[in-house]
């Protein structure tokens, strides 16, 4: 292999280009980004609020629950919040977060299937009225320690077509759906209707479709057993639309596609239903991913050679699986590299890894290799985009002793439209301390 070419830059130092449905990242985000010198993740709290009523736009009458997991920073849920979002908490810690952020509780539900006795008594004592269950066992223990409260029952679905589907963890078959409801109502609860998740990042919208398709039989099943169903939660999974796959290639989720299918599968539901039916969404990607990214560093591009004798780039950041990238081994992050932005230096093709003394922390022999600067000096900044979503939740205490990255927001409502930022002029919100 060539170690010293001049390799297609398929536009990873060029922000969006190589995504081509994503929108560049906006003036403030880049602004924050090239305004840091330290490590950090940003969000830009007004491309989010813009997400937020660009989907509000496309399911008029929905109501947003934001999958909170997805981001769990006070910021964001504080904006989401102001502009009607609701919360989807996973267990009561998320609850406790989303109230001192300002959520109102009628606005949340419990979204996990999966919890505990003492994880339902205490959400029910936060004030939580609505839970997701699954399970015949799950019910009685919602009953027992959350009574009266309102059940909506998840139905499994194949996570087929999304980057992540979730196996068989949660929901259970369509056909059981309606016992599990009926045993609800039965032990005093609520059966308010159903929900669904078709895999996160899902990019099919006949993933939708045939969800839909689901939910539909099983809405004909409740009324036909005299069960009268309120709600229907569509999930999350909705995608984000900066990602590379694994390859480096751009993925282009056909938004406005299962976005139609959503419109046209609900009409279909209430004529269904032959009741009125409240929709619910709960995405968490869709609304963050695009509106994060980290500024981190070069640790080192370094050339070694293989067992077989070829020799290799490696490009070591200063962040990685365990500090912000954690969903490094599905996609790959566009990266910019603001020192090198509009030059024609050489390019080395190379493998991205993080920093820490673990194997996983890199990309993997399936991914392709990216091609980067081969000027690229250790300590020089690099930008991560699209890493908003999962970033915070799944980063690592402090594995190798490197600090979880501080978060900071920013948003572009402190400059007129159209002007060119003064990077120095953005405000950061800041937490914790620079590592
Ligand atoms: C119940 C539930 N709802 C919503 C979401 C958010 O999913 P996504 O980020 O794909 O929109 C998740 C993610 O795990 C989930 O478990």
């Amino acid at each position: 292999m060539s170690t010293d070419t001049r390799v297609r830059r398929p536009g990873p130092d060029l922000p969006g280009a190589a995504a081509p449905g994503a929108a560049p990242p906006s003036a403030a985000l880049t602004a924050a980004l090239a305004a840091a010198d330290t490590d950090r993740i940003v969000f830009d709290l007004t491309g989010i609020e813009r997400s937020y009523d660009a989907l509000c736009r496309e399911l008029p009458g929905v109501r947003v629950r934001f999958a909170m997991k997805a981001c769990p920073v006070d910021e964001v849920l504080a904006v989401l919040a102001r502009r009607g979002a609701g919360i989807d908490a996973a267990g009561p810690n998320e609850v406790r977060q989303a109230l001192r952020a300002g959520v109102p509780v009628g606005r949340m539900h419990y979204g996990n299937t999966v919890k505990s006795d003492a994880d339902i008594a205490a959400a029910y004592r936060l004030g939580v009225r609505q839970f997701a269950t699954d399970s015949l066992e799950d019910v009685a223990a919602v009953a027992a320690h959350a009574p009266g409260s309102r059940v909506f029952c998840r139905v499994l679905t194949s996570g087929e077509g999304a980057v992540w589907g979730f196996g068989t963890k949660f929901g259970c078959p369509p056909g059981e759906a309606a016992a599990v409801l009926e045993a609800a109502g039965a032990a005093g609860l609520v059966p308010s209707g159903v929900s669904v998740h078709v895999g996160s990042q899902q990019m099919t919208a006949e993933a939708w479709r045939g969800a839909l398709e689901e939910l539909g039989g099983v809405l004909r099943t409740l009324v036909g057993r005299g069960i009268r169903p309120e709600l229907v939660n569509l999930g999350g999974g909705l995608p984000a639309l900066g990602y590379l796959d694994r390859r480096g290639r751009p993925l282009e989720p056909p938004l406005d596609k299962i976005f139609a299918v959503l419109r046209e599968g609900m009409t279909e539901l209430r004529r269904t239903a032959g009741v009125p039916l409240e929709f619910v969404v709960e995405p968490g990607r869709h609304l963050v991913a695009d509106h994060g990214a980290i500024r981190a560093r070069v640790s080192r591009l370094a050339r070694r050679r293989k067992p077989d004798g070829e020799e290799q780039y490696w490009l070591y950041l200063s962040c990685g699986k365990f500090n912000g990238l954690y969903e490094m081994d599905a996609v790959q992050y566009r990266l910019v590299f603001p020192g090198h932005r509009g030059t024609s230096g050489p390019h080395v093709p190379a493998v991205v890894a993080g920093p820490t003394c673990d194997s996983d922390d890199a990309y993997s022999a399936e991914h392709g290799l990216v091609p980067v600067p081969r000027a690229l000096a250790s300590g020089e900044p690099v930008w991560v985009l699209s890493c908003g979503a999962y970033a915070t939740s799944y980063t690592t205490r402090g594995f190798n002793g490197i600090a979880p990255l501080p978060h900071h927001c920013t948003s572009s409502s402190v400059r007129p439209a159209g002007q060119r930022p003064d990077p120095a002029s953005i405000p950061v919100a800041e937490e914790g301390s620079d590592g």
